[in-house]
């Protein structure tokens, strides 16, 4: 298992998921994913996160991003823990979640801290370009669930930064004043963002959200 950086390309796999074997690469397309990891079945966090998730479906279907979870547990037991998520969670799960039993994507991916526990995963979180390669990565304790209003929002400093020569300040959500990347000269920066160029030090430059 070599160690996944920011830029690497994602590590293709098929695997056994709830929804049946499927392809990494494939079940992505020419779209952006999410692949995210649970310590283990029936435990209570993961099943408020992926509750959760189920619900921010529309959102991400709307940012073009595809979810794909993982716990190391197999897939029946998989299919019995949906049962009790839509049920305690008042939803419908709505992505796959891979079984992974033999921790042969968690060991790719490096899910596994043996710190933390040695046959369970941690909270790992990957965003994947169309492109494939890795765009970000975090990774919370077993104790500590995550955060989806944040994915989401980080994928939209993601998407616009990729087609932009912007970078996104902290706290930053859609729609707000983006800064400049630092790269571009002030006077070629006034030229590209029309909408204007807030000049607050040389170094730090304002300009509205080019895509709104
Ligand atoms: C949970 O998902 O609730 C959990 C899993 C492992 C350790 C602590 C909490």
């Amino acid at each position: 298992m070599a160690t996944i950086r920011l830029g690497d390309t994602a590590p293709d796999f098929t695997a056994e998921t709830s929804e049946g074997t499927l392809n990494f690469y494939e079940y992505l397309g020419d779209s952006w994913g999410i692949l995210f990891s649970h310590p283990a079945d029936f435990t209570p966090v993961c099943t408020t996160e992926l509750g959760t998730a189920a619900k921010f479906k529309e959102e991400f279907d709307k940012r073009n991003v595809k979810m794909i979870a993982l716990s190391v547990d197999p897939k029946d037991s998989h299919l019995k823990w949906i049962e009790d998520i839509n049920e305690t969670q008042q939803t419908t799960m709505n992505f796959p979640i891979i079984a992974d039993a033999d921790k042969k994507v968690s060991t790719l991916y490096d899910m596994i801290h043996p710190k933390a526990n040695d046959s369970q995963t941690v909270r790992s979180v990957y965003i994947i370009a169309p492109d494939k390669t890795v765009k970000l990565m975090l990774t919370y304790p077993a104790s500590t669930g995550r955060n989806f209003y944040e994915l989401l929002r980080v994928t939209d400093s993601l998407q616009l930064t990729a087609h932009h020569k912007v970078a996104t300040p902290a706290n930053w959500k859609n729609g707000e004043k983006v800064v400049v990347s630092p790269s571009i000269p002030t006077a070629e920066a006034k030229k590209i963002f029309v909408k204007g160029v807030e000049e607050i030090r040389p170094y730090l430059r304002l300009t509205p959200d080019p895509t709104t």
